[in-house]
């Protein structure tokens, strides 16, 4: 099948014939009443019987893909969706580059890939579980649906990885397909494996910077994984690249939204001062300082997401022809890396310097690197509405050296500019560079929820458009069913 037609007769809608493939889907049906029980458990813990209006995959190609409509969140039609299949692709980069592309996991690279399918699995249901109060506190229908959204597509994605462990792991695709829904988010005896997916996202705030930030580690993830020369593997992360999308776009215009409120709201209140905090604050809106301290929360955290800067298993990976770099069908080198260098910044008797380290083992700092330019694009169109209102602010990325706990820079402590600090003189800055008890204790304060139609909590600006182009008092959820 090359795949545009989705089949939504059976329990699990697909366009990989599961009509036809007994053992995968015997393995997929049997594993759904765990899913099920854990979106249950672990899933938003509110609204569960309301319907929302959802999108819902209808195509894989690049238009028209999807279709809105009322659903219960756990009547969504989970699925298994994959981009068309490109007829004669080959292996794009590494030792085996030039081959034809694998439709079978080749014997040698097995176990390599397994890992990278489980580690990239565990991020998804891992989300849902932080984001799972939420639902309790939203600012809006408009936002309490994109949350849903953004749910029930993670959702997908664990599908989509659980697809795979079962289609080509057997009985060890099996097991590891039960382990993912066993782990949980911030357990301190099972957690989640990666470390960003086991903090708290407390509040709407957080949610925001967690989908601009932690979903954009997401996007480079599956980025670097459509190139791979597993034909399923880039098939998969090709289309939940798709869907990706939305999910950054709700953290870009959350945080815009949420820029734009606090501006309208000093500038009417004639403040000038960013840094009058308490002033601000009085407002009912988020002032400027501490989205800035969360911003550099969660990009801090979510730097430590790509790894250790040098890196056997990406050089491993990589020369396996299972993960590529970041648009690595656009780059125009050798793509194997013979000989190529790339510059490592590391902290050397107390400064931060740049050293050449053969590529291959730099490809975590690479993707890092991606990873810093895509987010200050995002960024930027932030600081367009200091631009637009005039008022006297921007939001900068810190330091790639500041609040690192894996990498080059855990040892060190570092300031939002790389400036290296003593120990002391780090405790003494903190709060003024990480949100602190008081300012959690804020935002805490403004998270009551609004769900009466067209209408938006103080502290958020309503959106441009809404979803599918539905009025300002479209009733995004039907709270009482
Ligand atoms: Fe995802
Ligand atoms: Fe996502």
């Amino acid at each position: 099948m090359s795949g545009a037609a989705i089949d939504y007769d059976g329990l699990i809608p697909n366009n990989v014939d599961l009509a036809h493939d007994l053992r995968v889907r015997k393995a997929l049906e049997t594993w759904h009443p765990g899913y099920i029980d854990w979106w249950k458990k672990m899933g938003p813990e509110l609204f569960q019987n309301s319907p929302v209006f959802l999108r819902t995959a209808v195509g894989v190609g690049s238009d028209n893909w999807a279709k809105f409509d009322f659903v219960r969140m756990p009547e969504y039609r989970w699925g298994v969706l994959l981009a068309p299949k490109i007829e004669g692709r080959t292996v794009p980069f590494g030792a085996h580059k030039g081959e034809p592309a694998w439709q079978e996991v080749p014997g040698e690279y097995r176990a390599m890939l397994r890992r990278l399918l489980v580690i990239q699995g565990d991020t998804e249901p891992a989300s849902v579980e932080q984001q799972r109060h939420l639902g309790a506190t939203a600012p809006s229908l408009y936002d309490l649906r994109n949350l849903f959204q953004v749910n029930v597509e993670e959702g997908r994605h664990l599908w989509a990885m659980v697809y795979l462990l079962q289609k080509y792991f057997g009985r060890d695709g099996r097991e590891e397909a039960e382990e993912l829904l066993k782990r949980r988010s911030g357990d301190t005896d099972s957690p989640r494996m990666l470390g960003a997916f086991n903090e708290r996202t407390p509040d709407w705030l957080s949610f925001f910077m967690f989908t601009f930030f932690t979903d954009r580690d997401g996007k480079m993830q599956l980025a670097a994984l459509a190139q791979s020369g597993f034909d399923p593997l880039s098939r998969t992360c090709r289309f939940m690249l798709t869907e990706e999308a939305h999910h950054m776009f709700v953290g870009e215009t959350g945080v815009t939204r949420i820029i734009q409120c606090t501006c309208d709201a000093m500038k009417a209140a004639g403040i000038t001062d960013p840094y009058d905090i308490e002033r601000v604050r009085a407002l009912g809106v988020i002032d400027l300082p501490t989205l800035q301290k969360k911003a550099n929360l969660h990009f801090s955290l979510t730097l430590d997401l790509f790894g250790n800067e040098i890196s056997t298993n990406a050089a491993n990976a990589f020369n396996a022809g299972l993960k590529g770099r970041y648009q690595e069908d656009k780059l125009t080198d050798d793509h194997q890396l013979i000989n190529a260098m790339y510059p490592v910044l590391r902290p050397r008797d107390g400064v931060l310097v740049n050293e050449d380290v053969p590529a291959l083992s730099a490809l975590n700092m690479r993707l890092r690197d991606d990873y810093v330019a895509d987010a200050a694009v995002g960024v930027s169109r932030w600081n367009r509405v200091f631009t637009q209102t005039g008022i006297d602010f921007r939001i900068t990325l810190p330091h790639v050296a500041f609040n690192r706990r894996i990498g080059e820079f855990a040892a060190a402590h570092a300031d939002t500019e790389g400036n290296v600090l003593s120990r002391e003189a780090w405790d003494q800055r903190k709060a003024t560079m990480l949100p602190s008890a008081d300012d959690a204790a804020f935002i805490a304060s403004l998270m009551r929820p609004v769900r009466e139609r067209g209408l938006f909590a103080p502290w958020i600006a309503p959106p441009r458009y809404g979803i599918d182009n539905r009025a300002g008092d479209f009733e995004y959820v039907k709270i009482d069913g």
